[in-house]
């Protein structure tokens, strides 16, 4: 017997194939019986006529819990009405396991039960949909730097030191030798293997001990970082753009069912071409000024602070593509930021700001190049010299620049899918209040 996924049905129509899942919903009428089955590629219509199937198998079927484990076999059978425009007329079926008391049912359930119950929620329709955008964007993501040359280069993620600033970091300790660090971002090692290889990404995990609880932040999240030797911030930003609207257009090509469960308004999807706006931070600036003489910022900004999320919503609502602000004053960015030559409190970074409030999705920049600038640098912040030897070391040996990006996947997904919260964009979500399941 040919066994089937539930999306293959259409090229068996009229044949006999066994399809194997968990019973998703069932209605009956006397001696009639509607279960639909899912198998994780779809979900499909058996009708059971009472009397084509012998009695102990309508027995099994009848009254059968929601996620009872089920196989059937049956005839293929096109019907416009039917969902997926297949139905299954069922001559034998078996049930494996008999679930009881699914705890997950059609009616409403709060966020916090179901994210205890988040194993199980997978298999809701709406997840489903949104896990299957994360697998397309990851898919597009490798897929464009692939084929634009790039060479995967996996970094590690216990390291001696911090990345992206101390305040976040996770602690492990290393054998009751040492300490280790969760990394923040792989883009220190990234450097070091652009040097090597020219053009090079690393995709991971990646860990922020994000105190703040907010529907942006997770405390564990996948991250995909290109590294190009000889570049620039300039050089960046046409990456960015070409890199997004490549994932865009992958989404909308391969996930138009997907978008649908998720009510996503695929026009904002479209909208994501190049070139999208460019915008240094003092006009960034002003844009927030402007909006607080209008009343719609309720403080006014000070000119060389970070953005916080009603700023960067406020200056990505002004353009209907992607905006990317750079030249960011380099007290609010990381230690290895390359200076502007003309005004040396600008950093050569490039924060990407999605539109419709999702905020930064990208943050890169051109890396510094000066032995003696970073040596002073990890003065200042306070960085112990002995873990970043190592790094120094690109820096005395062919140090040219250089320029980056990070991209946190769920950030891109939750845009993507036009989602309210972060924790619904990765199976097992980590945040400030949630290891667990
Ligand atoms: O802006 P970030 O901190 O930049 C870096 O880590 C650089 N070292 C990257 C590089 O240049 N190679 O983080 C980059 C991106 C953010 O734009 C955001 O999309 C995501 O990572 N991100 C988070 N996503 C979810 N939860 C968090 N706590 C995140 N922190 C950053
Ligand atoms: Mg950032």
């Amino acid at each position: 017997m040919q066994q089937v996924y539930i999306n293959q049905l259409s090229r068996h129509a009229g044949e006999e194939v066994t399809v194997r899942g968990w019973l998703y919903n069932t209605r009956s009428s006397g001696k009639l019986m509607f279960p639909q089955l899912r198998d994780g590629t779809g979900v499909v219509q058996c009708v059971v006529f009472k009397k084509a199937v012998a009695p102990e198998v309508w027995d099994a079927l009848n009254h059968l819990g929601q996620e009872s484990a089920v196989t059937v076999r049956g005839t293929v059978r096109a019907d416009e009405r039917a969902p997926g425009g297949f139905e299954i007329d069922v001559a034998d079926a078996e049930v494996l396991q008999r679930a009881e008391n699914y705890p997950i049912t059609p009616k409403e359930h709060g966020t916090e039960f179901l994210m205890d119950h988040r194993h199980l929620w997978l298999r809701s329709r709406r997840q489903h949909a949104i896990l299957l955008v994360r697998h397309t964007i990851v898919d597009a993501v490798r897929d464009f730097l692939n084929r634009d040359g790039f060479v995967l280069c996996d970094t590690p993620i216990l390291t001696p030191a911090a990345c992206e600033g101390t305040t976040t970091l996770f602690e492990v300790d290393y054998f009751g030798e040492e300490k280790a660090y969760l990394s923040q971002s792989g883009q220190l090692y990234n450097e070091a293997t652009a040097a090597a290889f020219g053009r090079v990404y690393c995709f991971g995990p990646t860990f922020r001990a994000e105190r703040s609880k907010t529907r942006r932040h997770l405390t564990e999240f996948w991250m995909v970082e290109p590294e190009m030797a000889y570049a620039t911030l300039d050089d960046v930003m046409n990456l960015s753009e070409r890199f997004l609207s490549s994932i865009a257009a992958r989404v909308l090509e391969e996930r138009p069912e997907e978008l649908k469960v998720l009510e996503r308004d695929t026009s904002k999807l479209e909208a994501i071409t190049p070139p999208f706006p460019r915008l240094h931070y003092d006009e960034a600036v002003r844009i927030l000024h402007e909006g607080h003489e209008r009343g719609e910022m309720e403080q006014r900004f000070e000119w060389g602070g970070d953005f916080g999320s009603p700023d960067e919503t406020y200056i990505s609502g002004r353009f209907d593509k992607p905006v990317m602000v750079h030249h960011y004053p380099a007290a609010v960015k990381a230690f290895y930021m390359q200076r502007d030559p003309e005004r040396d409190e600008l950093a050569l970074g490039v924060d990407v700001l999605a539109p419709e409030g999702y905020g930064e999705v990208i943050g890169g920049g051109e890396r510094a190049t000066s032995l003696e600038f970073l040596e002073e640098q990890l003065r200042l912040h306070e960085l112990p010299r002995e873990a970043f030897e190592w790094y120094l070391d690109l820096r005395r040996y062919g140090s040219v620049p250089h320029a980056g990006f990070g991209m946190g996947i769920e950030r891109c997904v939750a845009w993507m899918c036009g989602l309210e919260h972060i924790r619904e964009t990765i199976p097992f979500p980590r945040m400030l209040y949630r290891l667990r399941p």
